[in-house]
Formats: structure tokens, C-alpha cells, sequence
């Protein structure tokens, strides 16, 4: 029997934030709009569509506000978005956002760098962001960046990292997002960590986000999975990736963990086709080669023809007298 055996996994598109605030060619707006229009209809759970941070931060982002109120909200869809701060709170909800995803970091140094304060400033921002989302009737993710280590710090402890979630679920927030910000994770660890946060929160909506910076994406995907993650962050074509982390490169890629949790027996709702369809338009609007591999190389099914002298091959194989039973007509 196949290893997912039908289970269900809920997938979340980040490329339209975390893919886009890594591009250096600023996407017009309206191809924005398009983008998570045609990405509606393809089976996710979630979409992250933008993020309200400031301009100066991700000059990428800056058209928020147009592109949260312009795209076509499919039911079962949840729109989401990236708030660091009260202020973006604020431009998220005169946006109609189904959710805010906050963001802070494990480390220190990469909270300063990322969002310009310090991890209990950050803290203190969110609580007050959570307040508003509670007032406002608007579910909370948390993104927690660094957690499976930090290109800054190195090794972010454990007992760190819980003792963030800990705090946030105090304040009940509905989720978390477990972020591998530049690819430092491995199986073994994303295991143990994954089962240890669970445990201490079962109530909680945890979610895996990983970078491929290492190669070891996929296989860290796995992991989470077998972990018992259910609900899992990926960016379409593998862009992506946090421009205040040094070396960070792109998300693990939408259609190539698709295709491989299909393969696998899981059941993620997603349409692969459509997906593969998607990122060659995506290629075309970056104009830049995309990390993903599927896309290239076709489902692992995707017949080729064989060589244009197969039939040259095969009679000579036949006069030699090495014609297997398959090769008789
Ligand atoms: N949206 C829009 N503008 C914002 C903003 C927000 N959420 N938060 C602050 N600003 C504006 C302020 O109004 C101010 O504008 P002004 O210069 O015209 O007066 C300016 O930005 C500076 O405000 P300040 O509160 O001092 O912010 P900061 O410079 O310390 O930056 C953050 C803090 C969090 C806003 C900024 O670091 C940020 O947006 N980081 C996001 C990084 C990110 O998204 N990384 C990738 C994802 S992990
Ligand atoms: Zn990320």
C-alpha cells in the first residue's frame, strides 16, 4: 500500500509573497491579479497574497492594498497576507484580508535584521496585532522565521523556539508556521522538532515552510509529513526567499512536492497539470529560468518517444536473431 494511503495534506501558495518579495524586476499589478487569479482554481487551501510591510523593506510589494482588493475571492480559499506590525495590520484590514499571517523570528540577529526590532519589541507589536485581529474577527498564523536555524546565529535552541510558541499560544492564536528560512533544516531535526511542538500544542493549526537552499527541501517535507504536518507552505516555479537572510534562495517548489505527495499516496487536492501549466506562464512573466523540476522534466510518467531510428534498431535486432519475445510481431 502506498505510503500516504489517501490522507489529506493542505497546501499553501507563498510565491505571490514570498516568491515576489525576492524579485528584483517590480511584477506589474495587474499580473499579480491574474497570477492568484488563475492559482484560485487549482486546489489550494491557502494563498499568501502579498505582504503589508513597509515599501521601503520590499519595494516588491508595495501595490498590497491594490492586489488584496482586485483579486477574485474563490470560496474555500483563504487569502492571506504577511503583517509585522500594527501599521500593516491596519493596511491588511482596510484590505479585506481573510488572515493575518504575523512574522517574527527565533533569532535575535535575524529578527533585528528582518524586521528592525528587537524579538520582544516584535512581540509586543504582534500582541497588539492579535488584539486588533480578535476585535476584528480576523483569524492568526504565525510565522516563526529561523526556526530550524539561523544563517546568522547558527543552532537557534530548541527550548527558544518553544518558549516563542508558547507565548503565542497564550494568546490563542489559530496557527503556526514552523519557517526554515534559508534551507538549514534536516530530517532527523524536522522530525524531532515537529513532534515536539505538536505535542505541547495539538490544539494548534501547524504548518511546515521550507527553502530549498540546500537540496534537502524535499526530503525535509517528508519528514514534517511523517511528523504528522498536515498543512504545508510552497512557492510555486521554488521562487522565493528573505532578502535580510543572507544566502537565502527559494521555497520548496509547488509542483515538485505535488507531484511527489501524489506519487507518494497523499491525497493534496491540488491539480498538477494546472500547477505545471501555471509555472511555465510564471517563467515567462520573471523572464528568468525557475529553481522547480517538474515543470521541466513532466510527471514522472510522461512518456517519450523513442529515438527516430527505433525501427532501424529493432530490425537489426530481429536479423541478429537477439529479438526478445516483445520485439516478434
Ligand atoms: N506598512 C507600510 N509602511 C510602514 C509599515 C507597514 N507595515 N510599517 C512602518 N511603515 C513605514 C512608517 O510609516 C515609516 O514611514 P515614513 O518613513 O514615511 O514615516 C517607515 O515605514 C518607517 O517606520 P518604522 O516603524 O520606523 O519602521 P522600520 O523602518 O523600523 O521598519 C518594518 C520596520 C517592520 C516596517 C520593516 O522592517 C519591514 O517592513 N520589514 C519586513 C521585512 C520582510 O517582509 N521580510 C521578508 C519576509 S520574512
Ligand atoms: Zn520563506
Amino acid at each position: 500500500m502506498k505510503e500516504g494511503n489517501g490522507t489529506r495534506l493542505f497546501i499553501n501558495e507563498v510565491a505571490t509573497r514570498d516568491g515576489f518579495q525576492m524579485e528584483s524586476r517590480f511584477i506589474p499589478t495587474e499580473d499579480k491579479i491574474a497570477l492568484i487569479d488563475r492559482l484560485g482554481g487549482l486546489g489550494y487551501t491557502k494563498i499568501e497574497v502579498t505582504s503589508f510591510t513597509s515599501a521601503k523593506a520590499i519595494p516588491a510589494l508595495r501595490d498590497g492594498e491594490e492586489v488584496m482588493n482586485r483579486i477574485a475571492r474563490r470560496p474555500g480559499v483563504v487569502y492571506t497576507a504577511l503583517v509585522p506590525n500594527v501599521r500593516g495590520a491596519q493596511r491588511a484590514l482596510e484590505s479585506r484580508i481573510d488572515e493575518f499571517n504575523i512574522v517574527m523570528s527565533a533569532s535575535e540577529t535575524h529578527n533585528l535584521a528582518n524586521l528592525r526590532m528587537t524579538r520582544e519589541q516584535s512581540f509586543a507589536q504582534l500582541a497588539d496585532v492579535i488584539g486588533l485581529a480578535k476585535h476584528a474577527g480576523v483569524p492568526v498564523n504565525v510565522s516563526l522565521s529561523c526556526v530550524f536555524g539561523c544563517p546568522m546565529e547558527g543552532e537557534v535552541p530548541l527550548a527558544a523556539v518553544r518558549g516563542w510558541i508558547d507565548r503565542f499560544a497564550a494568546l490563542d492564536v489559530q496557527g503556526i508556521t514552523l519557517c526554515d528560512t534559508t534551507g538549514m533544516a534536516y530530517p532527523t531535526q524536522v522530525g524531532e522538532i515537529c513532534e515536539a511542538v505538536m505535542a505541547s500544542h495539538p490544539a494548534l493549526e501547524w504548518t511546515a515552510h521550507f527553502h530549498n537552499t540546500r537540496g534537502m527541501g524535499l526530503v525535509n517535507t517528508v519528514a514534517a509529513v511523517e511528523a504528522g504536518m498536515r498543512r504545508l507552505d510552497m512557492s510555486l516555479g521554488g521562487i522565493g526567499g528573505c532578502p535580510y537572510a543572507p544566502g537565502a534562495t527559494g521555497n520548496v517548489a509547488t509542483e515538485d512536492v505535488v507531484h511527489m505527495l501524489q506519487c507518494m499516496g497523499y491525497d493534496t487536492g491540488m491539480d498538477l497539470a494546472g500547477l505545471v501549466g501555471t509555472a511555465v506562464a510564471l517563467e515567462a512573466l520573471l523572464q528568468h529560468d525557475l529553481p522547480a523540476q517538474v515543470s521541466r522534466a513532466g510527471h514522472r510518467l510522461t512518456r517519450h518517444a523513442p529515438p527516430p531510428d527505433f525501427n532501424d534498431i529493432v530490425a537489426r535486432a530481429r536479423q541478429r536473431g537477439l529479438a526478445t519475445k516483445e520485439l516478434q510481431p
